[in-house]
């Protein structure tokens, strides 16, 4: 196959791990934003142990540091000519409330908001590359809605209801990406990895956290619908949730256009508020 590009956050561990692995198989170029350089390392010598032809670019890039976020994107326009998926992986889930460099809610800040920055700041990137696709690892915990009087849970913290409105906000974001970007040949979509026995648990109480083993399955397992949206050929639809390889039913809250909008009129608030400008779509 020609070149094809492809970005993906959280390559470190877990899911990603898995599904660099898998892109890396099948012969893909990968560009990897990791916070910690050497766990990046180690994670780019296990993909080129198991295929040493794959090009694989690292960067460091801390996603709860909004400028660690530009930068990264700054440095990926003015290295790649092209950019033909993305996905955005990443995620944390924290029992308490913890801020990032910016003083952001750390799993609103990482889990949504340095996505929704990185993204629209690839987008024209993308666009030069169409036909080109945006995937969003959501999950089927976004039940509930976006908190809009305390976004950030400053006042009632709970990391439950903190993660589970950081994956409404991840299905939410999808779907207004592909309206506003329907005209173009970029689609977009999220997705429903399974439960997945993944480091992401590790702020969870021991007496919740040793059962995982047990019920979840593995990272490969969890890596198969994101492999899917990025490598199947006849994929022709945009702003969709998938699990098991297959479209599936989101919450009512996540399918509601007007939240939609504005979740994204305060993340564009918000990503000011901090001195950061997003481009205009
Ligand atoms: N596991 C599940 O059952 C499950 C279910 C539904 C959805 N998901 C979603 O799947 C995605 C992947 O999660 P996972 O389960 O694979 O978790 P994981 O093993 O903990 O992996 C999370 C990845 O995100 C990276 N990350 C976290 N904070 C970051 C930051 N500030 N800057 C840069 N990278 C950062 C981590 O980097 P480090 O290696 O440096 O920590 C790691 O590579 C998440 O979006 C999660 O919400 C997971």
């Amino acid at each position: 196959m020609s070149e094809k590009i492809v970005l993906l956050t959280g390559a470190t561990s877990g899911i990603g791990k898995a599904t660099a692995l898998g892109l890396a198989r099948k012969g893909f170029t990968l560009i990897l934003p990791v916070r910690n350089f050497e766990k990046g390392e180690k994670t780019k010598q296990e993909i080129l142990a198991q295929y040493p032809q794959t090009k694989v670019h690292l960067f460091e890039c801390d996603l709860a540091s909004l400028s660690s976020v530009k930068r990264f994107a700054e440095a990926v326009k003015s290295q790649f000519p092209y950019l033909h998926i993305l996905i955005n992986n990443a995620g944390v889930w924290k029992n308490k409330l913890t801020f990032t460099q910016d003083g952001l809610e750390q799993t609103f800040a990482v889990n949504h908001l340095a996505h929704f920055y990185l993204t629209l700041l690839l987008v024209d990137l993308l666009q030069k590359s169409a036909p080109a696709r945006i995937i969003n690892v959501a999950s089927d915990l976004h039940q509930g809605d976006i908190h809009f009087a305390d976004v950030e849970f400053r006042k009632h913290y709970n990391g439950l209801n903190a993660y589970k409105q950081s994956k409404l906000a991840n299905i939410l974001f999808t779907r207004i990406l592909a309206e506003k970007l329907k005209n173009s040949q970029i689609s977009v979509n999220a997705l429903m990895p399974g439960f997945i026995a993944t480091d992401i648990f590790e702020d969870l109480p021991f007496f919740l956290r040793w059962l995982i083993p047990f019920v979840a399955k593995s990272p490969e397992k969890g890596a198969e619908t994101t492999l899917y949206l990025a490598t199947e050929p006849h994929l022709r639809v945009t702003g969709e949730y998938f699990k098991n390889k297959q479209r599936a039913s989101s919450s009512h809250q996540s399918k509601n256009m007007q939240t939609a909008q504005k979740l994204w009129d305060l993340s564009v608030q918000m990503l000011q508020q901090k001195g950061f400008q997003v481009p205009n779509l």
